[in-house]
């Protein structure tokens, strides 16, 4: 038994790591920590802890690094969608950052809701400009990105991007070509892009190296997910890769079974291949880390939806693939927009 105990707090001090950092390691590494002490009904680390924390976080700082970005390629950048609503995907897109960020990828959440634009509200912070700002000129990429919880980047929607739905194309363009620069300062880009199919959210797709779908095993929320996906494929989505998850099941069987069928009706009506990125629990911890204005893998690590969270983005790291080869996803969208707008004129320059 040891001579004394420590609280996190203590053991935050004495290693300087922030206690969810802590709680992270204790959730990874289980085996490389000496057991936890109960006393009182409260659970101490051993002193023994703070020598172990120390370690793994040297040996992750050295191994995997601190996230850094590699400054010549472009982001990949993913777009979380659902069609229906309130499914889930902005915690996702938080949470899945964060532990992306854990994993070693400098990771950035832009926030595209064009009705509820609160990815600032799940992650605690307030943020001081929007992309608003930086299509107005008043400030540049670097002052929009603000610091969120374990140094993911969140750029916050504001009333830019709401009016970027109902804008013509050049506005459009402006948008795309201001994320263009982003592209440049992040590894992974997660773009929250609200609910349903207006123009605003197909284009965040259409302009995405990859789309993740989230849905719940609601069959609204099904036949919404499949109907945003007909539509996309009938306007030539390439043939981008597109993950699934599914959010708030009850346990694993009704995962695989919601999974399918998505993969299925998508396999057998429109020939897209659908990967099965894996799925969250229905679980109150989320609800409780919102209570906290905190995303629920910072305020418990080791709950099962942080864990089901980890989980997928250490399978999207499997699918990575070389970003050498790959342009910018937002740069190729604009060039497409562009020649649909050179189409449009041509006639009318003909007449002349
Ligand atoms: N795994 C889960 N378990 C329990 N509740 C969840 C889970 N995931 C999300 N929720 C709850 O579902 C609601 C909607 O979540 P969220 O805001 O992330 O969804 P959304 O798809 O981004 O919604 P919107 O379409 O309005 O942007 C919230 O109340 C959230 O707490
Ligand atoms: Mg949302």
């Amino acid at each position: 038994m040891a001579d004394f105990l420590l609280r996190i707090e203590d053991v935050a001090r004495l290693t300087g790591l922030e206690e969810s950092l802590l709680r992270f390691y204790e959730s990874e590494y289980p085996a490389e920590l000496p057991e936890k002490i109960v006393q009182g009904g409260a659970f101490f680390f051993d002193p023994a802890s703070v020598a172990a924390f120390t370690a793994i976080h040297a040996r992750r700082q050295t191994g995997s690094g601190k996230p850094q970005k590699a400054p010549d390629h472009f982001a990949r950048v993913i777009a979380v969608t659902s069609g229906k609503g309130g499914v889930g995907k902005t915690n996702l897109a938080l949470n899945l950052a964060i532990e992306l960020q854990r994993l070693g990828r400098m990771t950035v959440v832009l926030d595209a809701d064009m009705g509820l634009a609160n990815v600032h509200l799940l992650a605690g912070i307030t943020p001081r400009y929007s992309l608003r700002d930086l299509l107005a000129g008043q400030v540049g990429m670097a002052d929009i990105i603000e610091a969120g919880p374990e140094g993911i980047g969140i750029i916050a929607g504001g009333s830019g991007i709401l009016a970027m739905a109902d804008s013509g194309p050049q506005e459009r363009c402006r948008i795309i070509e201001a994320l263009m620069q982003l592209e440049k300062a992040a590894d992974i880009i997660l773009v929250d892009t609200g609910a349903g199919m207006g123009r605003g959210v197909r284009d965040f797709l259409l302009a995405a190296d990859e789309i993740l779908f989230v849905i719940t095993p609601d069959i609204t929320s099904l036949a919404d997910a499949y109907g945003l996906l007909k539509a996309l494929h009938q306007e030539n989505l390439p043939p981008l890769p597109i993950h699934l998850v599914v959010n708030m099941v009850q346990n694993l069987k009704q995962a695989a079974e919601v999974s399918l069928r998505f993969t299925g009706c998508a396999r057998d009506f429109l020939g897209r291949e659908i990967s099965d990125a894996g799925y969250v629990m229905r679980d109150t911890t989320v609800s409780q880390a919102t209570a906290r204005r905190m995303p629920y893998s910072v305020y418990r690590p080791e709950a099962r939806v942080s864990k089901n969270s980890r989980a997928i983005a250490h399978t999207l790291l499997q699918k990575e693939l070389p970003r050498a080869a790959a342009g910018s996803s937002f740069g190729r969208y604009l060039n497409l927009i562009r020649e649909a707008r050179q189409r449009l004129r041509l006639p009318a320059q003909e007449r002349a």
